[in-house]
C-alpha cells in the first residue's frame, strides 16, 4: 500500500514537472533550437534537418523552431536561457562552456588534434564521452558533438609566421585557452560575440580573427580580412545541449524517438562537415580581395612551437587524463 502510494505521488510529480518543463502549445511540445550561425553551415544544415525529421515523424507531438544568427539568443545569453528553459536546444561551440566546466578546453589547446578525424576519435571513445555529462551539476546536459572544421588565422595582415601576428588584435571566443594563445604571440586577445566580429573587422576594432571556413565564407568574413593563413591549428566543433529538466521531462517514448533522430542528424552533420568547409574553402579560394596562405612544414612548425606552451599551463585545470587521451588519437587510428 505504502509503496503504490509512492509510486502515485511520484508518477504525479513527474506528471507535475512534465507540464512545467516540456513547453507544450495544445498538448504539442514546442522545442525552441537557436544559435548564432548561418543557415549554410554544418550546425546551420543540422539544426534544419533535426526539425525536419522530428516534424515528420512526431509531427502531432512535437513542434521545432529554428532561431539561426543570434535571432533569439546570442553568445552572451543563450546558455543561460537554456538554463531557464527559455530555449530548449543550443549548439555552442566547445570553446564557450568554460564558465561551467574547465574540462571542454581540451578543445581549444592549439595543435592537439591531427585532424577532424582525431577529433572524432576523441568524441567517440569513452573520455570524450564522458564530458557529455560533465555539466549536468549546472542543468546543463550534452547530447551529441557535432563537428564544424579546423580554423585557420585571418587578419589584415600576411601572417606567416608566429611574429607576424604580434601587436594585432585578435577577435576570440569566451576561452582562457584561446587568450593564452594569442597572448603566446604577442598579440591581444579581444572577447567578442559571434554576431559583432564582422562589423569589428570592418571597422578595424580588431585586425583579426580565427575561424573555419565555414564561419568565413557564410558571414562574409573574408571580404573584411585580406589574408587568410591556412594554419588548421586548432578545433571548432559543438555540443548540442540541452536543460535536463526539460529534456527528462519529454515523455519517454517521444524523447526515445528524439534521441534517435539527434543519431541519424550527427550523422550527418560530422560526415558532411569537412566537405562543406572544403567548398567554402574553394568559394573564397575564387574571390577576389582574400588571398589563402599555405604555410610550408617548417612554417607551420614554427607556430605549434610557438602556441604549444599553452598546453603546459592548462593541464592542471584541463586535466591530465583528458589531455592523455586526447593526444593518443593522433596515433591510434582504429576507429
Ligand atoms: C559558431 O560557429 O557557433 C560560432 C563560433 C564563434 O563564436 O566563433
Amino acid at each position: 500500500m505504502f509503496k503504490s502510494i509512492c509510486a502515485f505521488a511520484a508518477s504525479s510529480l513527474l506528471l507535475a514537472s512534465a507540464s512545467l518543463h516540456a513547453a507544450t502549445d495544445q498538448g504539442v511540445i514546442v522545442i525552441k533550437f537557436a544559435h548564432v550561425v548561418a543557415d549554410n553551415t554544418p550546425k546551420g544544415q543540422g539544426a534544419l534537418l533535426f526539425k525536419k525529421l522530428a516534424e515528420e515523424r512526431l509531427g502531432d507531438k512535437v513542434k521545432v523552431e529554428v532561431y539561426p544568427n543570434s535571432t533569439l539568443f546570442g553568445d552572451a545569453n543563450e546558455l543561460e536561457a537554456l538554463t531557464k528553459n527559455e530555449v530548449q536546444l543550443l549548439a555552442p561551440s566547445l570553446a564557450k562552456f568554460e564558465k561551467y566546466t574547465k574540462a571542454l578546453q581540451v578543445f581549444d589547446l592549439p595543435f592537439l588534434f591531427d585532424d577532424l578525424e582525431a577529433v572524432n576519435r576523441f568524441q567517440k571513445r569513452a573520455k570524450g564521452r564522458q564530458l557529455l555529462r560533465a555539466m549536468e551539476d549546472h542543468n546543463i546536459v550534452g547530447l551529441a558533438y557535432w563537428h564544424n572544421g579546423m580554423k585557420q588565422l585571418s587578419a589584415s595582415k600576411a601572417l606567416q609566421l608566429p611574429a607576424d601576428a604580434a601587436g594585432l588584435k585578435f577577435r576570440i571566443q569566451p576561452s582562457s585557452v584561446l587568450e593564452a594563445q594569442f597572448n603566446q604571440l604577442g598579440a591581444t586577445p579581444v572577447i567578442m560575440p559571434f554576431a559583432e566580429v564582422f562589423d569589428a573587422l570592418k571597422n578595424g576594432s580588431v585586425q583579426g580573427a580565427e575561424n573555419p571556413w565555414s564561419n568565413l565564407y557564410s558571414k562574409q568574413l573574408h571580404t573584411v580580412q585580406p589574408y587568410i593563413t591556412e594554419t588548421n591549428h586548432g578545433v571548432l566543433d559543438y555540443m548540442l545541449v540541452s536543460n535536463p529538466r526539460f529534456w527528462y521531462s519529454i515523455p519517454h517514448q517521444v524523447r526515445t524517438e528524439l534521441e534517435g533522430i539527434i543519431d541519424e542528424v550527427t550523422f550527418e552533420v560530422n560526415r558532411q562537415a569537412e566537405a562543406a568547409n572544403q567548398a567554402d574553402r574553394a568559394r573564397i579560394a575564387a574571390a577576389t580581395g582574400t588571398q589563402i596562405i599555405t604555410l610550408s612544414d617548417e612554417q607551420r612548425e614554427a607556430w605549434r612551437k610557438a602556441m604549444q606552451p599553452v598546453w603546459q599551463e592548462f593541464e592542471g585545470v584541463i586535466g591530465a587524463d583528458v589531455m592523455k587521451a586526447a593526444q593518443i588519437v593522433n596515433r591510434n587510428k582504429r576507429d
